[in-house]
């Protein structure tokens, strides 16, 4: 037993107080050693940081930012060199050993609390899960009072099982605001999510500034009017409202770096050649028929895709070339899926073209419009990420699949050596419907309740090792057809977004439904305390 822990069982004699009870952290860390007695934090608690390691420095700026609030109390920050760590201090420190680039430990004993972690990226985790072993109304943004901020004793060794742990976010079929996607970062933040894709362009709207083309948001980033209820409900009606909005390239820079600070990495997604008739009413020329199109009202798969002129691939990669100066993220995804070929079948352009570069067919001319993008990121250091569309006519060198229709597309990637984002439609979809249609909320259609997201096993027991290694994580998708507002956005992620964290960073071994469901109960206190519009758990 570690002296600590004599202390604290010391202490909670002389207390007298009760055993504390179980924490109840999600994801679950894999590695939770509880024992008795615990640390209060109090106005004089301070926070010490490893000497000489700015990225620590900042990380108990955000520590103090985060616990200022509900508590009250001031936390006054020094670097370890300076500060007097006898007692009552909440120090973040470097752990020498290579336990990996987002692992942390964390100990509670009645004197302090350390969390130490080799890279910043496993302190940023320690410090979630210090904020969830305090009482949920840590969460708070306003002060509240007469909690004792009790902290139970416990050694926690941990780290996540995917580096891939991601939500997507559809902004462009509804427009979300700044403040609402930095909410979202915030909450999956708390979940030890690291990535957010957002799908910047669609036919109903195209969310990004490109100065290179100013039409693509003067014109694409707005329809006339919407489709009212379902769009396969007839007769279709529509609001008569226009809706849209974009994002400015400093929008997009604010974004990135409040991200950053929550070791958040957004993944861009530009989609190509299909899902493309916002950009097709800017510039009427990237399409097919010459035709003047509007941007899109109603849901649904759209025959109106990119041309494969060389024209119209040079465009593109302008537009990925403002879209790589905005944003750092290694991987950037290109859409791939859904492209339908009706239009490249009737047009003589695109048949000349496919004779032009000695291809088979439509589908070997989607590879070819995809292998060019490949080849473009690649030169700039990035990685291609596509839909499981791509595998179809031949997948190109540097690309990672993102497996959609089930999990067929991310085996076959993996087997073929290519890295896998596992994203079905099966599992993490979460427009789908999560209980009885007739007692829900409008929602695409679909079947999945909390319980089968988190029955989801990214990893077959098929695979070999080697085939296994690729899969880099999961992903849970947030199309918005049926989500036009934030409180809706979150009543469809939360819980099951919770799910998927745990599927993302727990052990396979650790992960048990029940278990889950009773760590939910304390969990969405602190959804509560974050106010987080989920959806209420079933009995
Ligand atoms: C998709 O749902 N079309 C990727």
């Amino acid at each position: 037993m570690r002296p600590g822990h004599l202390l604290c069982a010391a202490v909670m004699a002389a207390l007298s107080q009760p055993a504390t009870a179980d924490v109840h952290i999600v994801p679950r860390p894999a590695s939770v050693e509880l024992s008795k007695g615990q640390f209060r934090v109090n106005e004089d608690t301070a926070i010490a940081f490893e000497s000489g390691w700015p990225e620590a420095k900042a990380l108990a700026a955000y520590l103090q930012s985060v616990l200022q609030p509900a508590t009250g109390f001031a936390f006054r920050v020094s670097p370890l060199d300076k500060a007097d760590v006898s007692a009552n201090t909440i120090v973040l420190a470097r752990l020498t050993q290579d336990a990996g680039a987002e692992a942390y430990e964390l100990q509670v004993d009645s004197g302090g609390i350390r969390i130490a972690a080799p890279q910043a990226a496993g302190l940023f985790y320690g410090i979630q899960t210090l904020r969830q072993l305090l009482p949920p109304a840590i969460l708070s943004d306003a002060l509240v009072e007469s909690v004792p901020w009790d902290v139970a004793c416990v050694n926690i060794e941990d780290r996540p099982r995917f580096a891939w742990r991601g939500m997507l976010l559809d902004v462009s079929r509804h427009f979300m605001s700044m403040e609402t996607l930095k909410k979202c970062i915030d909450t999956l933040a708390l979940h030890k999510m690291n990535s957010l894709q957002l799908h910047l362009t669609d036919d109903q709207g195209w969310r990004i500034e490109i100065k290179k083309y100013p039409k693509l948001t003067e014109v694409g980033a707005w329809r006339e009017e919407t489709v009212i209820g379902h769009a396969s409900k007839k007769p279709v009606k529509y609001d008569g409202k226009r809706h849209g909005g974009f994002y400015t390239q400093d929008d997009i820079r604010e974004l990135v770096a409040y991200a950053q600070e929550r070791f958040v990495n957004i993944v861009p997604e530009i989609e190509m050649p299909g899902h493309a008739q916002a950009a097709i009413a800017a510039y009427p020329e990237l399409g097919n028929t010459g035709e003047t199109l509007p941007v899109h009202t109603t849901w649904g798969v759209n025959e109106n895709i990119f041309n494969a002129e060389e024209s119209t691939i040079l465009f593109l990669q302008d537009v990925l070339e403002e879209v790589l100066d905005l944003f750092p993220s290694t991987y950037i995804h290109i859409g791939g899926d859904e492209a339908v070929k009706k239009q490249w079948k009737l047009s003589p352009a695109a048949q000349a073209r496919i004779k032009e570069l000695g291809l088979k067919d439509e589908n070997e001319l989607q590879s070819y419009f995809i292998r060019r993008m490949d080849t473009f990121l690649t030169e700039r250091g990035r990685r291609l990420v596509g839909w499981d569309e791509i595998l179809e006519g031949g997948l190109a060198k540097g690309a990672t699949v993102m497996s959609w229709r089930g999990v067929k597309g991310g085996v076959a990637a993996a087997r073929a050596g290519h890295d896998v984002v596992m994203a079905p439609n099966t599992h993490t979809y979460f427009d789908y419907y999560q209980g009885d249609p007739a007692l829900e909320p409008l929602a695409i259609g679909g079947n999945l309740p909390l319980d089968r997201v988190y029955r989801f096993r990214p990893i077959r027991s098929t695979f070999s090792e080697e085939e296994a290694a690729h899969i880099l994580g999961v992903q849970g998708q947030l199309w918005t057809e049926y989500i036009a507002t934030p409180d809706y956005l979150e009543y469809m992620a939360w819980p099951r977004m919770c799910a998927l964290a745990e599927i993302a960073w727990t052990p396979q071994d650790l992960r048990e439904y029940a278990d889950f469901r009773q760590r939910l109960d304390t969990h969405t206190q602190r959804l509560d305390a974050m106010k987080v519009n989920y959806r209420k758990l079933d009995d």
